[in-house]
């Protein structure tokens, strides 16, 4: 069975998860239903904009896993940013869902105003407190945006949600984040596809077929998609690979039964070259309110 890791709430949370991005409701659906009914996933993770929440919300339901067995992550998208829209666009989140409440709640991207993102953060505040999310967190925050919490006070991001794989292994937020104990969770973690139709995406995904990890998956049986999840959860990472293929989705969690050696994690840190798929948060206003 998949490892837990605490977070600094005293949320537990399964450290593999499906992730759906740009997934249509009806895959996500099945995804969802599968991954849980058949693969034994625990744990989502969606966000208003994927525009699947209800899709996940219906693969919850149609399972036969119930609800208080599964982490359920959303996120509050940039448009909604600011103290009242956060609230309301948490609602509309719950009801698409179909859930009373959820595991956690993510802002999505920091935004360059750093006085809607501490409005945003307050409305995070508001939410946790009512219970209707357990833990509260952030995506694509940068150590200096974290800073910015600390520096307001009161309740820390659980979880930092950043573009990292090991061609992009993001050491100064893992380093900031250990040392504020927040646990950081990896997207795009088999380094992504090569459509999403905005950021510097159009890039080829060279990382599932790198030599380096094709050869590591050979030595032990595995699939470079696997040895890739492998390394997310040995580096302590929470990891969300996202696949709408059946046998995808099974064998991404099919990954306890083996281990990287030392010598492994050497040669995959050797990939280190900075590639990212998605805008760098410095430069992502999109949707930003006026
Ligand atoms: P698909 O959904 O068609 O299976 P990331 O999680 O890094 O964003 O990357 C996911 C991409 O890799 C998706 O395009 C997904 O496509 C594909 N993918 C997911 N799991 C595997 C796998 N085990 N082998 C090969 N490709 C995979």
């Amino acid at each position: 069975t998949t490892p837990s890791i605490t977070l600094s709430s005293g949320t537990v949370i399964p450290q593999l998860g499906l992730g759906v991005w740009q997934a249509t409701n009806a895959q996500t659906e099945r995804a969802v239903r599968f991954a849980l009914d058949e693969a034994g996933y625990r744990h989502l993770d969606t966000a208003s904009t994927y525009e699947n929440e209800e899709g996940v919300g219906r693969g919850i339901a149609r399972s036969s896993v119930p609800r208080e067995d599964i982490f359920v992550t959303t996120k509050l998208w940039n448009s909604d940013q600011g103290y009242e829209p956060a609230l309301a666009a948490f609602d509309a989140s719950l009801s698409r869902l179909g859930l009373d409440y959820v595991d956690m709640y993510l802002v999505h991207w920091p935004l360059l105003d750093r006085n809607i993102r501490l409005r945003t953060w307050d409305a995070l505040e508001t939410i946790a407190a009512s219970g209707r999310a357990k833990a509260i967190g952030v995506c694509n925050f940068e150590p200096h945006h974290l800073q910015d919490l600390v520096d307001r006070g009161g309740a820390l991001p659980v979880v930092d949600q950043v573009e990292l794989n090991p061609h992009l292994p993001q050491h100064a937020i893992r380093d900031f984040a250990a040392l504020h104990g927040i646990a950081v969770e990896s997207w795009s973690p088999l380094g992504g596809t090569s459509n999403s139709g905005w950021g510097p995406a159009s890039k080829p995904n060279t990382l599932l077929n790198d030599p380096v990890i094709t050869r590591i998956g050979e030595q032990h049986g595995k699939s470079p998609a696997q040895v890739l999840i492998r390394w997310h959860l040995q580096n302590g990472l929470i990891v969300i690979p996202k696949s709408t293929h059946d046998d995808r989705i099974a064998q991404n969690i099919d990954v306890f039964d083996f281990e990287l050696t030392d010598q492994d994690l050497t040669d995959i840190a050797a990939l280190e070259n900075g590639d990212r798929v998605g805008l760098h948060p410095d430069e992502m206003n999109l949707g930003a309110p006026a």
